[in-house]
């Protein structure tokens, strides 16, 4: 069977945003690193970021890389993003601003508000997906031309990128209590001192509408094919075709816009018994990958003989974009 690969991974160089998902292992790190040294060496500035709690981009390239935007080479930049950090920081950031425009008595009780939202579901991720929305911002600015993530195995992912859908519904909760909240403290003081309170003033309200118009103007960032595509990743084998169509599904439905797959890990064709055997086998996926993701194959990577570690080997796989 002859694999062929023809340049179709150019076509990324002009978007904006790209994910790189798939099941555990199958080499989204390592295809989201190629890629990146890939339009970095074509003069893209790229920022590759790194959604996975269990962060790998800077054990790929040798180096610590961490919370904070850092340089990797030549056109190339790597963040970790620490979803815990994210979270604290986003908290504070509120408090000190609520702080300045708010009277002490209340903001103690508004701090309290405060600390509740960041203990509920949803927070870790909204501070993620803040981080998120920041970064993608820097194209914007003209910091960086390509944003390129390297994502947790699939479940993780779609949940991520169906957040902004998710999120909405969590501050229009929060919206709903402190409403409520509110015009509880409304009448009494209506009653007591014959003032009214405005809700338009609620620094609460405001902050809250203010995230939301974010998450909705990043979901339209998401949702544009000209800027945004999700690249899968996968091997020839069972489960993770399994996966690939499934995701594909769920994504089709949220109206991302999928860019392809990158078929990884093909055996070579010259070899003995045990892997002639296993070659058999991958004829048989690779058949079944033609039959379901036809148009969408992007490349075929092929098993090379050690592990992916270090630029030098990352930029032998770019060879097949
Ligand atoms: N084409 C290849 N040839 C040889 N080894 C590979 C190839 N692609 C990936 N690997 C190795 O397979 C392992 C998994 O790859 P990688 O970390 O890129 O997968 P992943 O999908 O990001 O995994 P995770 O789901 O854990 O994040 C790594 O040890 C990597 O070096
Ligand atoms: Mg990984």
């Amino acid at each position: 069977m002859t694999l062929v690969h023809k340049n179709k991974m150019k076509q990324f160089l002009n978007k904006k945003f790209l994910f790189f998902g798939g099941k555990g292992g199958v080499g989204k790190t390592t295809s989201a690193s190629a890629f990146s040294i890939f339009a970095s060496s074509c003069g893209k500035r790229v920022l590759l970021v790194s959604t996975d709690p269990a962060h790998s981009i800077g054990d790929i390239f040798k180096i610590d890389i961490g919370p904070r935007e850092k340089l990797i080479k030549e056109n190339l930049w790597g963040i970790e993003i620490d979803p815990e950090l994210e979270a604290k920081n986003y908290i504070n950031r509120i408090k000190n601003s609520l702080s300045k425009t708010i009277s002490p008595i209340l903001m103690d009780e508004i701090k309290r508000q405060i600390d509740v939202a960041y203990l509920s579901p949803g927070a870790e991720e909204g501070a993620t997906f803040d981080k998120f929305i920041e970064l993608m911002n820097r194209i914007d600015e003209g910091t960086y031309d390509i944003i390129v993530f390297d994502t947790a195995p699939t479940g993780h992912t779609l949940r991520l990128l169906s957040l902004p859908e998710i999120l909405e519904k969590w501050i229009d909760n929060l919206f709903k209590k402190r409403r409520v909240a509110l015009s509880l403290k409304k009448s009494v003081k209506k009653i007591k001192e014959g003032v009214d309170i405005r809700m338009d003033d609620d620094p609460i309200l405001r902050i809250l509408k203010v995230r939301k118009q974010k998450f909705q103007d990043a979901r339209k960032l998401l949702l544009n094919k000209e800027f945004t595509s999700y690249i899968f990743v996968l091997n020839p084998e069972r489960l993770p075709i399994i996966e690939t169509k499934k995701a594909i599904e769920i994504l089709s439905k949220y109206k991302i816009p999928i860019g392809g797959i990158i078929v990884n890990r093909i055996l070579p064709e010259k070899t003995g018994e045990f892997l002639r055997k296993r070659k058999e086998v991958e004829k048989e996926y690779l058949n079944l990958i033609k039959t379901n993701f036809n148009n969408l194959i992007l490349t075929y990577i092929p098993l090379l003989e050690r592990d992916v570690y270090g630029i030098e080997i990352l930029e032998e796989i770019t060879k097949y974009f």
